[in-house]
Formats: structure tokens, sequence, C-alpha cells
């Protein structure tokens, strides 16, 4: 099919990203924002031999998958691209995503998969969330056929997806809670009023970076962590003041610089203004400290099944010795450890270490050993040989799955039970794929803790072969 035509079709299926695809006499066209089930008047916008993808023009006849997406910002925000499908759909198509990557990127044949756990509430779910400065602002549609006129030069919110430098300015957002919303409004006001500048994406000059606020689920913990270009102690006061006077919700406020060209929030320098400079929540029964700077799983109540799925799927006993393999700040170590004769966590940024062992000891947890490393230098024989061998073997690696050597060495190691935990089924197919040698993939168990993005996590419980 050519660039350009434009046909209509119904669209078959859910496909990788959250997109949506049909075939066409072979020729498979993706459908970004379309649901299975729609009948649409679409035009193919890029065209390869094989595939091509098509914006949808009309909506002939909508899918019953839909619903009525809540947030105003809905397809020009990058955030939550599933909002118009209804959740039982999301669920759906994830543990269908999970069982396409492991036939068709791992080879297995018929996997168990077991149906994806929900969220009891999809909304607000977020414990943290990191809006940004921008010196470049997006306009929506409305926002432009409205005909006011805007202020290009300052933004506070969520990136337009595909434009790395323009932001959004928000002011509703059901990611994390409405006080969270207000925190985003009261900042820009502030931040108008005093004249502060937002950082430019591509000249990198401006002073504020990002709003990174952490809000606690268990507890009444409440930190605003805002990154700037530079430490300026005179706003540090003006903004503690007005934190005190509008958000007394705000229990500790941190500074974070971050003055290289990347953009992230990560502050290479940060400055307690008030408070003690972290929030403290709970999984399950043991409380963690968690920084400015901290992994912590973002879907707090949705980590805990995580975490008791794994644990379940580990069979542990008294006896056993457990590694962690990608440990974090050993959520998942501190989670199994009273079930298990000891736990040794592996992870590779020395700050999560820190925090791994601060948490334990602050749980009264000492049957827990954490390693600062890289997996791939770190996991050999002599590391075996130190810790001892071990009964089980929990992963949690990111994104891109583990290095083939790790998988190589799990394979020789072979402990009786492996639970592989992950956040992208694709290279967990891969990873396990190279492994049936050593092991049998019993079932697996997805987890949504991203509800109306197309992110799932699954957990894998494989047996070592005799
Ligand atoms: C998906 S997170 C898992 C965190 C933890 N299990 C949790 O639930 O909070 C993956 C972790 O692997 C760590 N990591 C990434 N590459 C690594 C490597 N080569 N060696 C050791 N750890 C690594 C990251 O720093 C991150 O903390």
């Amino acid at each position: 099919m050519k660039k350009g035509t434009t046909f209509e079709a119904r669209i078959d299926k859910f496909a990788d990203r959250g997109k949506s695809l049909s075939r066409i006499d072979g020729f498979v066209v993706f459908f970004p924002g379309g649901v299975p089930g729609d009948r649409v008047r679409a035009t193919l916008v890029r065209s390869r031999s094989r595939h091509g993808e098509a914006r949808v023009e009309e909506l002939l006849e909508a899918s019953d998958l839909r619903t009525d997406p809540r947030c105003r910002y809905f397809g020009v925000c990058g955030g939550c691209k599933w909002q118009h499908v209804r959740y039982e759909a999301q669920l759906d198509a994830k543990g269908q995503a999970v069982r396409e990557a492991f036939e068709h990127h791992g080879g297995f044949e018929n996997p168990t998969v077991h149906p994806a756990i929900g969220s009891d509430d999809p909304w607000f779910y977020r414990n943290k969330m990191e809006f940004s400065f921008s010196a470049e602002r997006w306009l929506t549609r409305e926002e432009i056929a409205s005909g006011e006129r805007f202020d290009l030069g300052f933004a506070l919110g969520l990136h337009a997806p595909g434009h790395f430098n323009k932001v959004i300015d928000l002011t509703e957002c059901h990611l994390q809670s409405e006080l969270s919303a207000q925190l985003v409004n009261g900042f820009r006001r502030l931040a108008l009023e005093r004249e502060w500048d937002a950082w430019h994406i591509r000249n990198h000059r401006g002073y504020l970076r990002h709003l990174v606020i952490r809000q606690a689920r268990h507890t009444d913990d409440l930190m605003v962590n805002l990154v700037t270009s530079r430490l300026d102690e005179t706003r540090n006061e003006e903004i503690a003041a007005f934190l005190r006077a509008e958000f007394p919700a705000v229990t500790t406020f941190v500074n974070g610089i971050h003055s290289g060209v990347s953009q992230t929030a990560f502050g290479e320098a940060l400055h307690t203004v008030f408070g003690p400079g972290l929030v403290r929540d709970r999984i399950g029964p043991y409380t963690f400290e968690i920084g400015p700077n901290a992994f912590f799983q973002t879907n707090t109540s949705q980590a805990e099944r995580l975490y008791q799925v794994a644990k379940d799927y580990a069979r542990l006993t008294p006896d056993d010795l457990v590694y962690d393999l990608y440990c974090g700040a050993g959520s998942i170590t501190l989670f199994v450890a009273a079930d298990a004769r000891h736990v040794v966590g592996v992870e590779l940024i020395e700050d999560a270490v820190v925090n791994a062992r601060a948490n334990a000891a602050a749980n009264g947890i000492g049957n827990v050993t954490f390693e600062t490393g890289d997996m791939l230098k770190l996991f050999t024989p002599d590391f075996v040989r130190k810790h001892g061998k071990p009964d089980v073997l929990i992963v949690d690696p990111p994104r891109a799955g583990m290095h083939p050597k790790v998988v190589r060495q799990i394979a020789d190691l072979k402990p009786g039970r492996l639970v592989y935990v992950s956040c992208n089924p694709l290279t967990q197919a891969r990873d396990l794929a190279a492994l049936t040698e050593a092991y049998t993939l019993e079932e697996m168990q997805p987890v949504d803790l991203f509800p109306h993005t197309f992110h799932v996590e699954n957990v894998a419980r494989l047996t070592a072969r005799a």
C-alpha cells in the first residue's frame, strides 16, 4: 500500500507499544490510538515493504472496548495513552502482550500466562511524579483553537510525545493526586510572579528544571524536590515560605541541583531546606526510607502484589539461601527475607545499596547481605564461593534484560528455582529462551503497575531440569 492512500478498515488487535493493527491483504497497518473492533477511515502516513502506519481520520464505528478518557490532555500528553480503552480490556491486552512475547520472540509453545492482576483503583496510583519546566511550551489543539494568547516561553507539566524540548502546561493530571496537580499550579504561579525562568532544553539555560513530587501511600509523608540548575538560597527560603503557607501537607522540601545538559531529574547535589529530606512508605509490613534520588516502585499497592507473586513463586523454605539480583534499594530482598535463611542482594548503584542496608536495619532484618557492583563482573564463581550456592534466584533486571554472560552464569549455577521479574516481556522472553536447556518455564503472572499505559510487569516461575 502506498503512502497517502486513504482506506477503510476494521482494527484487529493490539500490537507492540500500545498501538493496534490490522492486516490488509497481507500488509500490516499500525494505528496509533486505534482500538481493536474500531472501524475507521484512515490514511497511510508511513509505508515499508510489508507494514506501515496510518492516521485515523474518522472513527466510523467505535469498538466496545472504548471508554471516555478522563483527562483533558488525553491524546496530547504522553502520560497515559490508553485512557480511551476500558480497564479490563487493558488488562487482557497486557496478558496477550506477554503471551505473544513468549510465543513469537522466545519460541515457547502455549506458555501458561495467568490473567493480569489489575489495580483496585487505576487512577491516582503513582507515588512519584516528575514534572518538567521548559522555556518552550507545547500548545494543545484546544489552546490554539481558543484564540487566546499564551506565553510560549514557560511551561510546567509533561512532555509532548516526540518533542523532547516541548512541555504541555498541565493544570490537571490523574496520575498522582489532586494535591499533586495543585502543587504544579502553585509552583507555576510562584515562578511566573517572581519571573524565575524555566530551563531551555535546547540552549541549556534557565533556572527551573523539574518538580518532583513524592507522596507516600501509607504515611502522610510528602516531598517536594525542586530540581534547579544552580543553588539560590534566597529563592529556597521564598519557596519554603510559600509551601508552608499554601501547602502545609508538604513534609519536606529538597532542592536538587542538576547543572548538566541531560534531561534527568537526578540531583548531583541535594539541599534539604526543611523536613527530613526523605519520605517513608510501606510495602507489606516493611517501612522504606526513600530519598530524592532513590529508585522505588511508583505504584505502591501494586508493587506489593508484584512482590507477593515473586515470593509465592519462590516457594521459600526457612533453609533457603536466596540471591536477589538487580535488587535496587532491596525491596524484594526485605520482602522475602523473613521466609528464607539468608538473602544476598546485588545492585549496581551505590546509593541504592546504602538505602537497602539502611532499610534492612530500620526494619530489624539481619539475614540479608548487599553487594554493590555490575552483575557482569560480580556474578562469578568466586562470588558463589563467598556467599554459597543459592537455592533460589530472584532476578529483576532493567528493561534491557540480562547480559548473555549473566544468563550463561545462571545456566551453569542452575539453582533449583528461578523467579524472573521483568518490566519488559520481550527481553524476558529472550533471556528465558536462552535458558530452556537448564529450566522449565512453569507459569507467568502479569501485574499491572501502570494503568492506562501499555507497560506491564511480568513474573515468571521456572524450575531447574533434572
Ligand atoms: C527494575 S530495577 C529493580 C529494583 C528492585 N528489584 C525493586 O523492585 O525495587 C533494576 C535494578 O537493576 C539495577 N542494575 C542495572 N544494571 C545493573 C547491572 N549491570 N548490575 C547490577 N545491577 C544493575 C538498576 O540500578 C536497578 O536498581
